[in-house]
């Protein structure tokens, strides 16, 4: 019996590799942790740049919460099994009128993770829609081989290496995801995916939380990650510590060594030893 997907919406996920929209809280307790955040970058006087946006739940305690969110969780267990590590996190983050972009990419490009079990849940901490540049999908495309891609390091491409698919993609099948603030949506790591500039008033947050069941493993580097449900037998990820305060001195190093390995898997043959803003 699935937790809180439907049959159908599992379904829908193993065939279309994605399903949206998720309801996993109310739009108030998605702008208490949109405060959250906002708080912490008018301490900075900026937005978040650079490692500040990825394993964001190392950091703080409230994104702590978000990636252990029971029903989160519920939908990924239905999604991927019962035993499941948080591997990553990322901020997607486009200002208001900002340029910011997502070129088409397949999510597996650098991940080095097989097998390919690997999904996110991409939580929308504001509203999401075509105008705030919504990320959009190609149905089933997650069934075809890792295509090739190219790396652009554009300035204003939010991918870590602004890597894009080199063949064309048929924009005539993209589907857009509107989220409401505390929706969510699940794509598969092979996935085509892509979203353009924001072109609203207010900024478009999401929060890219990427789940994988136990078995996965990651094949460039000795990596971590946190066991956030179920077991895990195999011990193929060494495990993160979860923040007992925001940014305290065991949070910040528990951080840094887990950007370290990140960054040596996903910049592998480049000069890079941090993320890109
Ligand atoms: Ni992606």
């Amino acid at each position: 019996m699935p937790k809180l997907l439907s049959p159908a919406a599992v379904e829908a996920y193993r065939r279309d590799g994605y399903f949206a929209p998720v309801r996993v809280m109310t739009a108030e307790q998605a702008l208490q942790y949109r405060q959250a955040l906002e708080a912490h970058e008018g301490k900075l006087g900026q937005p978040l740049q650079g490692n500040l946006r990825h394993k964001v739940h190392l950091l703080f305690t409230w994104a702590d919460a978000l990636v252990h969110h029971p029903k989160v969780l519920d939908a990924i267990e239905d999604a991927i099994g019962p035993d499941i590590l948080c591997w990553n996190t990322n901020f997607f983050i486009k200002e208001a009128h900002s340029p910011g972009f997502v070129s088409w990419h397949q999510d597996s490009t650098y991940w080095g993770l097989d097998p390919d079990e690997v999904i996110t849940a991409w939580i929308a901490l504001s509203d999401v829609t075509e105008e705030s540049g919504y990320m959009q999908v190609i149905p089933g495309s997650h069934k075809v081989d890792q295509l090739p891609h190219v790396d652009t390091f554009d300035k204003d491409n939010l991918l870590s290496r602004g890597q894009e698919i080199a063949v064309d993609v048929d924009k005539s099948k993209a589907v857009g995801l509107t989220l409401q603030p505390g929706e969510m949506s699940l794509h598969h790591i092979k996935l085509v995916h892509g979203s353009d500039a924001n072109r609203s008033n207010d900024r478009r947050i999401g929060l890219a939380v990427r789940y994988i069941p136990t078995y996965v493993r990651q094949t460039k580097v000795r990596d971590s990650a946190v066991l956030v449900r179920g077991t895990d037998k195999y011990h193929h990820f060494d495990p993160e510590p979860r923040p007992r305060a925001d940014l305290d001195e065991a949070a910040l190093a528990a951080h840094a060594d887990a950007m370290g390995r990140q960054v040596k898997a996903l910049y592998q043959g480049t000069e890079k030893t941090e993320f890109r803003a």
